[in-house]
């Protein structure tokens, strides 16, 4: 009889009145790859957050090889072989990736000599599956496809035959991904079983043994892989309807110039150079993509257009006015608005309304406050407005904004910061953990700012979005440009410019 790794039976989660998991069945085959699939808020993270002990059910028995077990921790789940790498990073920002890596572990010997021999045995690993750490740093130092380095290096060290990947991909580039696919295969190799959550859609088709989609925090099905198993019919099965992959994208002639970026020099949060004489033009009406593997000083340079980071040399001229190394809150009145890469950190603050984080950065301003006064009805108007349109799943716009899943939270940020016609978008990885519907809309969202004249920089992993969205593509590769490629650039062109390629100037152009 074939061995399942982990079956969960009629399991029932619930969050004040909203069953985030109704009576869902799951089975994972031993030496398997299995995807997750739902949309946004469908119930995926609560329930492997069940699996691994960090939650528990109101109703239903998992068993793990064939043994019924009581997780009731993820330090009981760790020790039954079940690791999991989250959607939101989890490791102690202010620790090194060793610290990290052996917390929650007994100490044989001496800690300091257990760091040495951790840090070796993590080298090793991370050689094996090629993923590069420096097992030093502190993890706030890490770009976030760094940490997540980190965090599934730590899971394979502690020994995981059962791995739970919530959006592993999500914040890698294609070329990152498909290393990390070819170590879920050596790991299913060596009969580990994966359960892997995407919302990509092709990169479930190209690997995963079978696949389970949820809905409402309802079981809808599971398929095995096949001919069967389309990008159309993975939708259909998760979404409940057709949906339309179309975009009305009129050709349309940029102004002028709005942002200059002219010689920025940066430094990265580890006092090393993360921008060296970066210049680019950002004009009305345009959309300029920013393509480069990330940890390229993509995040640096968005943090020194909007404020939050010093530049060490050079000018921002904005509409013709200098406007480099002010207050954060210069550029928001400047009308720059920035969509963060980490939402977590940067982007909402999680303890408050999703009202008030939707207008964070209103207070003090029409239509939100006039004369000194705040108006309820408006916040409300606007909360209810959001809500509608980016189909922001949440009970109450007075719920903290911590007890939403990833791409609900991402939605309260992307309408905070695309509402009321900014004059300039910074928009860092604007879709990343949304599901197919959301990232449509958002994406036309961008367009319409474009088409309205907005100058917006959008700096993406996804090539796919790149291309589909840019008027032109900058490509940044060790803080500097590598060159600039017209609409329609070729997949091949802009890879090789990633990888540090600079594309030489040719005369007769
Ligand atoms: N700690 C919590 N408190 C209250 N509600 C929660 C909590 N965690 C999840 N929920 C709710 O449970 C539902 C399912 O959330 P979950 O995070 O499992 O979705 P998901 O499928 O992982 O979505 P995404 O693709 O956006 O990550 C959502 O409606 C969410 O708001
Ligand atoms: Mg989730």
């Amino acid at each position: 009889m074939e061995v399942l790794a982990v079956e969960m039976r009629h399991i029932t989660k619930i969050f004040g009145g909203v069953k985030a998991n109704d009576s869902i069945d799951f089975k994972l085959k031993s030496g398997s790859i299995h995807g997750l699939l739902g949309e946004n808020g469908a119930g995926k993270t609560t329930l492997m957050n069940i699996l691994y002990g960090l939650y528990r059910q109101e109703e239903g028995d998992i068993l793990i090889r064939g043994q019924k077990q009581d997780i009731s921790s993820p330090i009981k789940a760790i020790s039954l072989g079940i690791g999991m790498v989250h959607q939101h990073f989890m490791l102690a920002r202010s620790l090194t990736v060793v610290e990290n890596v052996m917390l929650g572990r007994k100490s044989r010997r001496g800690i300091l000599l257990d760091a040495e021999e951790t840090a070796k045995e993590l080298l090793a690993l991370a050689e094996k599956y090629r993923m590069k750490v420096d097992p030093y740093a502190k993890v706030w130092q890490l770009s976030v496809g760094e940490q997540q380095r980190v965090e599934i290096l730590t899971a394979i060290y502690q020994g995981a035959d059962i791995l739970i990947m919530d959006e592993p991909t999500a914040v890698l580039t294609p070329q990152e991904t498909e290393v990390l696919f070819e170590t879920l295969r050596h790991m299913k190799e060596d009969g580990k079983s994966i359960i892997l959550i995407t919302h990509k859609l092709e990169e479930i088709i190209s690997i995963v043994d079978e696949v389970t989609v949820l809905r409402d925090g309802k079981l809808i099905g599971s398929m095995s892989a096949g001919e069967k198993m389309t990008k159309e019919e993975l939708t259909r099965m998760m979404v409940g309807r057709e949906v339309l992959f179309d975009f009305k994208d009129p050709e349309r002639e940029p102004g002028a110039v709005r942002l200059s970026i002219d010689g920025i020099c940066a430094d990265n949060d580890k006092k090393i150079p993360a921008l060296t004489d970066f210049s680019l033009d950002i004009r009305e009406g345009e959309i300029v993509g920013l393509a480069g593997v990330d940890g390229n000083g993509q995040r640096e340079l968005c943090e020194v257009i909007t404020g939050l980071r010093k530049a060490t040399k050079g000018r921002l001229v904005m509409d013709g006015q200098e406007i480099v190394n002010r207050a954060p809150v210069y550029y928001i009145q400047k009308g720059i608005s920035h969509i963060p890469e980490d939402r977590l950190t940067t982007g909402l603050a999680l303890k408050w309304s999703l009202k008030k984080n939707l207008v964070l950065k209103s207070f003090g301003r029409t239509p939100v406050s006039s004369h000194g006064f705040v108006s309820q009805r408006k916040i409300n108007e606007l909360w209810d407005k959001a809500k509608d349109e980016y189909q922001i799943k949440a009970i109450s716009g007075e719920d903290q904004a911590r007890s939403l899943s990833g791409g609900n939270q991402q939605k309260v940020i992307l309408a905070r910061e695309l509402e009321g016609e900014p004059r300039m978008v910074v928009a860092n990885q604007p879709t990343r953990g949304l599901d197919i519907g959301a990232s449509e809309y958002v994406r036309q969202k961008l367009l319409d700012a474009r088409n309205a004249g907005c100058a917006v920089l959008l700096v993406s992993a996804d090539l796919e979005e790149i291309l589909q969205l840019s008027d032109r593509i900058a490509v940044i590769y060790d803080g500097k440009l590598m060159g600039i490629l017209p609409r329609g650039a070729a997949i091949h062109e802009i890879g090789s410019l990633m990888m540090g390629n600079r594309r030489e100037v040719q005369e007769n152009e």
